[in-house]
């Protein structure tokens, strides 16, 4: 198969159509066998319950080429089961996950030409979503859903090499006890705009949430969860129910702990302990760590000893080592690659 003539090392995140999508239905109790197609727009009705009640969820992940040539994706059985968990907070029918990880197969199969070489560190990123589709106007779940999963080439992460980060502690919250904090749903992303976009208008590139019933303990950023390395190299990352429950996260501690020997913290990290620790990092998808420099609070700055010109050691060693198992040059845990092609 050619591979389309792209600028592989020079793509942004940006939308870019590819040749296929994938769509299934669900309309009168029952999810219909999904096909390929090639039109990109939907039409629907203009009183659709995604449209009024924002009822949609969503999931993001990876394919990406080995040394060795093969198509591969990370783990995307993970992502199939949070989406069977943000669609059952919503009142959605869960889209079946052997059916999630066959429709990813399937779609990024068809776009094998967009899928970048090995070593241009651009990847085709897989966007399967879904969505109340039928006309809603009393406020209750939609009867009929759509599931689509779009696939769009984006590049490397760090262009132009790693710079750490400098964050913000947001005055907005993020998620409510009891809400929709740990599921993938559009409304959690609707409501992060004005803070990420108040945010960067202050000079700073992400939000440090803190939890909403207390704002004393460190939740996450808008599009990653966080880790923490104390200066006795052990790795701690925030545990709470109103968090997005990381792949990547959960991925990275099991490199930790079984690949580098280090010790693990699950746990609650108050904002008044993060001067204390000797690196930070946010974790997810797209750059599989990025390094955070300083937290401002208030004008208070904590910086980590880390600094602004690279990564720490340890999250070094923890992105070296799971990008390392991504690409094929260490051996993954069992059932990690999904080699698709
Ligand atoms: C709010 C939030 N937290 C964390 C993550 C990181 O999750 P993952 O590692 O599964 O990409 C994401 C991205 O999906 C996110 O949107």
């Amino acid at each position: 198969m050619e591979k389309k003539k792209i600028d592989w090392e020079n793509l942004g995140f940006s939308y870019i159509p590819t040749d296929k999508r994938y769509v299934a239905n669900f309309k009168d109790g029952k999810w219909d066998d999904g096909a390929l197609i090639t039109d990109a727009n939907i039409v629907m009705n203009e009183c659709a319950g995604v449209l009024q009640y924002a009822q949609t969820i969503f999931e993001g992940l990876k394919a990406y080429t080995t040394e060795d040539g093969h198509i591969v994706a990370f783990r995307p059985d993970l992502n199939a089961e949070r989406l069977v968990n943000s669609a059952k907070r919503l009142e959605m029918p869960p889209f079946p996950a052997e059916r999630f990880v066959d429709a990813v197969v399937q779609v990024v199969k068809a776009n094998a030409a967009y899928v970048p070489p090995y070593g241009s560190g651009a990847t085709l990123y897989i966007r399967p979503y879904m969505f109340g589709i039928n006309p809603v106007i009393g406020v209750k779940p939609a009867d009929e859903y759509q599931f689509r999963i779009f696939t769009t080439p984006v590049g490397p992460y760090f262009k132009g090499g790693v710079k750490p980060l400098t964050i913000c502690v947001s005055d907005f919250d993020r998620a409510a006890p009891h809400g929709t904090g740990h599921i993938k749903a559009g409304l959690n992303y609707a409501m992060s705009l004005h803070a990420i976009v108040t945010a960067h208008a202050n000079g700073f590139d992400e939000n440090m949430y803190l939890d909403s019933a207390t704002r004393t303990k460190v939740e996450e950023t808008g599009g990653a969860n966080f880790i923490f390395i104390t200066k006795d190299n052990k790795v701690v990352t925030p545990h709470s129910d109103t968090i997005l429950p990381s792949i990547t996260r959960r991925s990275l501690l099991y490199v930790a702990e079984h690949y580098l020997g280090l010790e693990v913290e699950e746990r609650d990290v108050y904002l008044e302990e993060v001067k204390e620790f000797a690196e930070c990092g946010l974790c997810g998808t797209a750059a599989v760590i990025s390094p955070v420099g300083k937290v401002v609070d208030h004008g208070k700055e904590i910086c980590f000893p880390s600094g602004m010109e690279k990564m720490g050691p340890t999250i070094q060693k923890l992105y070296d080592t799971l990008t390392g198992i991504q690409m094929g040059h260490i051996e993954a845990p069992e059932g990690w690659i999904k080699v698709i092609e």
